[in-house]
């Protein structure tokens, strides 16, 4: 249960730090909160007293004569940490510090002692450094943003305090109603999910949008993030899209799980629709706040120009809109609408000769069939196509089924069209003048209700020999060692349950021969050496060895090349291993992400993975559901079904290593990456074998 209500709906707001002057930001935010209409108390604290913007304002915060559950505070940073302790005797229950100097600059120990201070008393923080928080249901616009702000669905969480001010007035332009919007700066206390978690229950909010610029408490954002996309679509706007983080990764995991990729697979396991810009976050906004949910799995495109038509055909396929493609019923429906030189088929084409009063019946006959899901109207101008009229039947077709099936407009052409739009779009209209942006919103509102019933599944238990995966780990880590040796990392699948090639190590010629005997031809050796990482660069590998002799041959190679170019290189042996049966190539790797904990990754495998960079990824644990659709939605997932007559491969037993790798991350926090490159996968109930595995200790790697 969040205790975030009275920061959402306070009783009593006291501004420390109101100017007297208009141009303080002290000044603005009382002014603000007056004109909004709060009801509850307005206390301004400053020390001079006096009033500001016209209400008599406290000495100090003890004056104050009602109870303050907010502290708005906006004096220089050098006075927060004793203004907190007056909020602390006051028993204020959440600060809202406008106040910037604090963590963004590097003040970081006082930012912390603040937050120790305020959690010690009670109180919770929103911010250092924010623009404040607006809540339609108090009336409270406890900002230095816009004023006037329209009320509505809409809630706006957003680390930006620049952009999240640049929203309020646009959302306001685009008649956007706001139920929320909060800044959360610095996070140096409450952050997204905290707020995630307050608003999901909130039936005035319709949708959250958040801007996100970078993610602390990642595992905690996951886990509000699929509670609340199962109760209301959430738009995320993530910025940041560096590889930064991934530079210094020493495993192709690591240097594959670059922020961007992993926060975008992660988002979609959520169910989160990510928009890229502000506007499209914006009309996703409008769009997914009023929108009903569709009637059924397919829409319908109706146009008088068959280039829209085939465009929005386009963005229907890339967007997820399946189109309506009954002929029989389509001809029956649209029959009497669509003129002979027309098509009746989806795109419903009422030509360039279409006029309003053809829209109008078109457009009443796809509202009405129940059969169709949705309705993707679109315009050209022509002769024929008066703006004026068109604009009416759009007003008066939306206003009619706005609640009952959803409907979007794109309308393309000079300048009555162009006003034609901005008006419509001032009343909420979902117009568009592109018709990508239209279909896009569209989509959305497909992939969130598809998300919102699709059954992610069971998470299952994952049984592994963790005293003798722990074991193997310790024992290295007591060597000084921050990775294991391929042996021991053989080990380590043979603990959790996965089959590796056969092998054994030799420390001198003879017993290499032996084990080669031993294993039976042909085989492959490597060299054993903690200098050496990458083997096969100096000579360390050889395979395809067919008989004794080349494995003499084999060993003195080994050997020299290694002593050559590594002449430091404390040298354990050489291992002798199976040769390996080719299969689907694919890797599967497991780590501990910085933000987000334990991540799992499936993709193609073998030498170019980074250059195909073929892969997917989902924070651990997931269901066995998710492990699939991680693995269905990358190129090499065909390969996994059979191409070209070949039999379907044992992906269930690739599920399994997924599954295992996670477990083994989540459960032993001193590995940082496991990785098998390649898992050979065979044909369906021939299993998978792990050819290479590389395991690295240590702590995060992000
Ligand atoms: N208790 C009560 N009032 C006090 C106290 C106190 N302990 N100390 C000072 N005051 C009063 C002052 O007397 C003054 O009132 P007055 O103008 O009537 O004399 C008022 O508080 C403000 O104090 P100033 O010293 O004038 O401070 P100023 O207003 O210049 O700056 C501020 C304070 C705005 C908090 C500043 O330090 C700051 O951090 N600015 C940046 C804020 C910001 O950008 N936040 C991020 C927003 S998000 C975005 O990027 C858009």
């Amino acid at each position: 249960m969040s205790d975030l209500k009275y920061l959402f709906e306070p009783r009593g707001v006291a501004i420390i730090g109101a100017s007297h002057n208009p141009e303080k930001i002290g000044y603005q935010v009382v002014d603000n909160i007056k004109n909004g209409g709060y009801r509850g108390g307005i206390y301004p604290v400053n020390p001079r007293g006096g009033r500001v913007a016209g209400i008599d304002a406290c000495g100090s915060i003890f004056e104050v004569v009602g109870d303050v559950d907010i502290a708005v505070i906006a004096v220089p940073a050098v006075h927060v940490f004793d203004t907190v302790k007056g909020c602390a005797r006051k028993n204020v229950k959440h600060l809202v510090i406008i106040t910037s100097g604090f963590s963004e600059i590097g003040n970081t120990s006082e930012e912390k002692r603040i937050v120790a201070f305020a959690r010690d008393h009670g109180m919770r923080v929103l911010g250092p450094n924010i623009f404040g928080i607006y809540s339609a249901k108090a009336r409270l616009n406890a900002t230095f943003g816009p004023q006037d702000i329209r009320p509505g669905g809409v809630s706006i969480v957003t680390q930006s305090g620049a952009i999240g001010i640049s929203m309020i007035g646009k959302s306001k332009i685009e008649n956007i109603g706001l139920a929320s919007i909060v800044s959360v700066g610095n996070k140096s206390d409450i952050d997204e999910a905290d707020l995630l978690e307050y608003i999901m229950d909130q039936d005035d909010s319709k949708m959250v949008l958040m801007y996100i610029e970078g993610i602390v408490r990642g595992e905690h954002l996951v886990e509000a993030l699929v509670k609340a996309t199962k109760k209301k679509p959430v738009v995320v706007i993530k910025s940041g899209r560096s590889k930064r983080g991934a530079m210094a990764a020493a495993s192709h995991t690591g240097s594959l799980a670059g922020t961007d990729e992993v926060f975008d697979d992660i988002v979609k396991q959520c169910g989160v629709i990510r928009a890229e810009k502000i506007d499209e976050a914006l009309d996703l906004c409008r769009f997914l706040a009023d929108a009903p949910k569709p009637t059924g799995n397919s829409s319908v495109i109706i146009t008088n120009g068959g280039g829209v038509g085939v465009m929005a055909a386009d963005a229907s396929e890339k967007y997820g809109v399946g189109l309506y493609d009954n002929q029989v019923a389509l001809r029956d429906a649209f029959g009497g609408e669509v003129p002979d030189f027309g098509s009746t088929k989806n795109p419903v084409d009422l030509t360039g000769a279409a006029t309003a009063k053809d829209y109008d019946g078109a457009l009443g006959v796809a509202l009405k069939d129940k059969r169709i899901g949705s309705v993707i109207c679109l315009g050209c101008e022509t002769s024929m196509f008066d703006a004026e009229k068109f604009a009416g039947v759009v007003t008066k077709k939306y206003d009619a089924y706005k609640k009952k099936k959803p409907i979007v407009f794109s309308v393309f052409g000079g300048e009555a069209v162009e006003k034609g739009i901005s008006r419509l779009r001032r009343e909420g209209i979902p117009i568009f003048g592109d018709v990508y942006d239209a279909v896009s919103c569209m989509g959305a509102l497909y992939s969130y209700h598809r998300d919102r019933e699709h059954n992610s599944g069971v998470i299952p238990e994952v049984n592994f020999d963790e005293r003798a995966v722990k074991g193997i780990v310790g024992a290295a880590k007591a060597k000084g060692r921050h990775f294991l040796f391929a042996h021991e990392a053989q080990e380590i699948m043979g603990a959790v349950g996965i089959t590796v090639p056969r092998s054994r190590v030799a420390r001198d010629i003879d017993t290499a021969v032996k084990c080669a005997q031993d294993i039976g031809y042909p085989v492959a050796m490597k060299v054993v050496s903690k200098e050496i990482i990458h083997k096969s660069d100096v000579g360390g590998v050889l395979l395809d060895l067919d008989n004794d002799d080349e494995v003499l041959a084999a060993y003195e190679s080994i050997m020299h090349s290694c002593r050559e170019a590594v002449p430091n290189a404390h040298i354990e042996g050489v291992e002798v291993a199976e040769m390996v049966q080719s299969g689907v190539e694919t890797i599967v790797g497991a780590r501990r992400d910085r933000a987000f904990g334990p991540i799992v990754m499936f993709g193609l495998g073998g030498i170019y993975v980074e250059v195909m960079k073929d892969v997917s990824f989902r924070v651990y644990p997931l269901s066995t559901v998710e492990a699939m659709s991680m693995i269905s939605e990358t190129k090499t997932y065909p390969l996994l079904l059979g191409v070209r007559g070949d039999e379907r491969k044992d992906i269930d037993s690739v599920v399994s290593a997924i599954m295992k790798l996670g477990a083994v991350i989540k459960g032993c926090p001193d590995i940082s990456d496991i990785e098998i490159n390649p898992l050979m996968v065979y044909d369906q109930g021939q299993g998978i074998k792990a050819v290479d595995v590389r395991i690295l200790l240590g702590g995060d790697n992000s």
